[in-house]
């Protein structure tokens, strides 16, 4: 893959957006700060990540975002307004801007719903229910190509057929045909081989460029963070130590935990040469 292409997306329309967002769990003694006021502007088409160990508050800051867990302290914005999930009907509105890739693809399945079903329920969402089959089954074959999977070859298979690859990708396809105004994936390629890695990498950098969508991606590798976005925030204690445009961060960082983090990575300037994974 060449050297991306960077772009300053500051002045974008902002996507989401938070102000001193907060999430406590438990209390007294068991009280832990999981995300501690943090600040955050992302714009549309814009390829984010969020950077920390593990335990950081990651996750948490996820589920926030997607509105599966409210927040202690602090406000979220959905392009530019104050975000409102009270009731069903807002929180169905809401889901139809923002989804997400977790990093076990199997655990978010119904292990018993057929492949094309899972594609098929996608078209449905985006108000397709009422198109041609050939219409549908066309745009399932575009989806799964955009990926790299045979549709014909997924009819009538289950998910616990594929492998976690496979599986990856069919998430993707499903992003794809929901087109979401954002992507979140959390560390989407953990639990996958290096060469699906690679593969997967490069289908949300597509997805991003064809669509549009703004992707919020979250790992703990700033070496991954680094080669494949455009701005990046790092995460650490449930706070942002540091955040700004992906080699500002890497060649200048200024905060200590970013730079324990660089030195954790050996050939981190090195540009990845995907050929060869
Ligand atoms: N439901 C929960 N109840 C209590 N503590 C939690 C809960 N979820 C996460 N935590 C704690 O919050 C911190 C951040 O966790 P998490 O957001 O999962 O981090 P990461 O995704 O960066 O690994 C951890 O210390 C974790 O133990
Ligand atoms: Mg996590």
């Amino acid at each position: 893959m060449s050297e991306q292409e960077r772009k300053d997306y500051s002045n974008a329309p902002m996507c989401l957006s938070g102000k001193g967002v907060t999430r406590v769990f438990g209390i007294g003694d068991k009280k832990k700060v999981a995300v501690d006021h943090v600040d955050f502007e992302f714009h549309e088409g814009e390829f984010v990540s969020i950077v920390g160990e593990s335990g950081s508050g990651k996750t948490t800051l996820a589920k926030m975002l997607l509105g599966l867990l409210s927040q202690t302290e602090g406000e979220i914005y959905f392009q530019g307004e104050l975000r409102d999930l009270s009731g069903e009907r807002k929180k169905k509105q809401y889901w139809k801007g923002i989804q997400a890739i977790f990093q076990d693809p199997f655990s978010t399945y119904n292990t018993f719903q057929k492949i094309d079903s899972v594609l098929l329920d996608c078209i449905n969402m985006r108000g397709g229910k009422n198109l041609p089959k050939e219409k549908k089954i066309e745009m399932m074959t575009e989806a799964c190509s955009f990926v790299n999977l045979k549709y014909a070859e997924l009819t009538n298979k289950y998910p616990f057929e594929l492998s976690g690859g496979q599986m990856q990708r069919l998430m993707i396809a499903r992003i794809f045909l929901l087109k979401p105004k954002i992507l979140l994936a959390d560390e989407p390629t953990s639990m996958v081989d290096a060469c699906s890695r690679a593969t997967i990498l490069d289908m949300l950098l597509n997805l991003r460029d064809e669509t549009g969508m703004t992707i919020i991606f979250i790992t703990h590798d700033i070496g991954l963070a680094y080669y494949i976005s455009d701005t990046i925030y790092i995460m650490e204690h449930g706070k942002f130590v540091e955040s700004g445009f992906a080699e500002d961060v890497i060649i200048n960082p200024k905060a200590d935990y970013t730079k324990r983090l660089i030195s954790d990575v050996p050939k981190i300037h090195e540009e990845w040469d995907l050929s060869t994974v």
